[in-house]
């Protein structure tokens, strides 16, 4: 097999990832856990063959040049390196959302591009050596390889250093409000670019120590189904990362308005007894964590707030996967 297509979802993290320990592994400070969002994703198709002259790269209908497609040949070469074959390859990506807003497309696009490259090229890989492969390319792509709710461990090297899923209370019945604000546009600063300066903050040090603690603190809460403490550290993990960015040097300031006047509005909910959780990537846009039975409560609260560009109800996604449909 020579051609492959794949899909992979989004993912949104409750204990974040910002900043690596290694630049070209990509080996994060610390774990992390999100999930999988199962109404946003990303499909992508690869071929390898001697008749391209060069990688060609079309994402949503638009031609790479040689910059921006390099991240992804260099992310074909580790598979090609794998399979030790050096063909060139045609890649045909399209998401379903708008990339570039903090959404995440480089969690999903990643995940996808390891999956069908690597079946492309005729690979037999374990669920974790994908996710390896897909980290390399982009952190939060480990975690979309594997859906559902998963733990990225930290690691020191590249073979410890994968997802692997985690139980939830399936009687939680989780579900995800995304909600874009304004016009969806491209961020101002990417996530790599910005989680490079996550260590000028004075207090990087004590947000890494803290996010290991929020990683014991979020397994806890869901071993004890305890939706309260479960919930405090998604929110305590939305400030960390957001405080990180806020006290980088330059300073980045990624919310909007309308991101704190959803956070009021969810803390004003929560006097009502609708208990759902917010929390917040790199951008203005805000993920609700919440039981799917309040869906209705929280929309017709949304739709109070003005500037809101759409709301996209998300269950919890699978794993990214190989399907048999192909993009050119
Ligand atoms: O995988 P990247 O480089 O797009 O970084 C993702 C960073 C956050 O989305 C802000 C946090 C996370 O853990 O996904």
């Amino acid at each position: 097999m020579s051609k492959a297509t794949a899909k992979a979802y989004s993912n949104i993290a409750l204990v974040k990832y910002w900043g690596k320990g290694d630049e070209q592994l990509r080996l994060p400070v610390n774990s992390s856990i999100a999930i999988g969002l199962d109404s946003i994703y990303t499909v992508t198709t690869v071929e390898f063959a001697e008749k391209y002259q060069e990688d060609q790269v079309e994402i949503d209908g638009e031609v790479f040049n040689d910059d921006e497609k390099s991240r992804v040949s260099q992310h074909l070469d580790i598979i090609r390196t794998q399979a030790r074959m050096s063909f060139p390859a045609k890649v045909v990506t399209k998401n379903n959302f708008p990339k570039a807003v903090g959404a995440a497309s480089s969690a999903s696009g990643f995940a996808a591009l390891t999956v069908a490259a690597a079946e492309a090229a005729g690979l037999t890989l374990s669920t974790k050596e994908l996710s390896m492969i897909a980290r390399q390319g982009s952190g939060s792509a480990t975690r979309s390889v594997t859906g559902g709710m998963s733990i990225w461990h930290q690691g020191g090297s590249n073979e410890t250093s994968f997802a692997e899923k985690i139980e939830y209370p399936a009687e939680w019945d989780l579900a995800v409000l995304l909600v874009f604000i304004g016009q969806p546009k491209a961020k101002k600063m990417s996530s790599t670019k910005g989680m490079e300066l996550a260590s000028t903050s004075p207090y990087f040090t004590r947000a890494v120590e803290e996010a290991e603690k929020n990683i014991e603190r979020i397994q806890q809460a869901l071993k004890a189904k305890d939706w309260t403490a479960f919930g405090k550290v998604i929110e305590d993990e939305c400030y960390r990362l957001h405080t990180l960015c806020m006290t980088s040097t330059p300073n980045i300031l990624y919310w909007e308005g309308t991101t704190i006047d959803i956070f009021q509005m969810l803390l004003q909910l929560r006097r009502s007894g609708v208990d759902a959780f917010f929390t917040v990537d790199a951008g203005p846009h805000v993920h609700i964590v919440c039981h799917r039975q309040d869906i209705p409560k929280i929309q017709t609260a949304l739709s109070t707030l003005k500037n809101i560009h759409q709301v996209i109800e998300c269950g919890i996604a699978g794993p990214a996967q190989v399907i048999h449909e192909s993009l050119f």
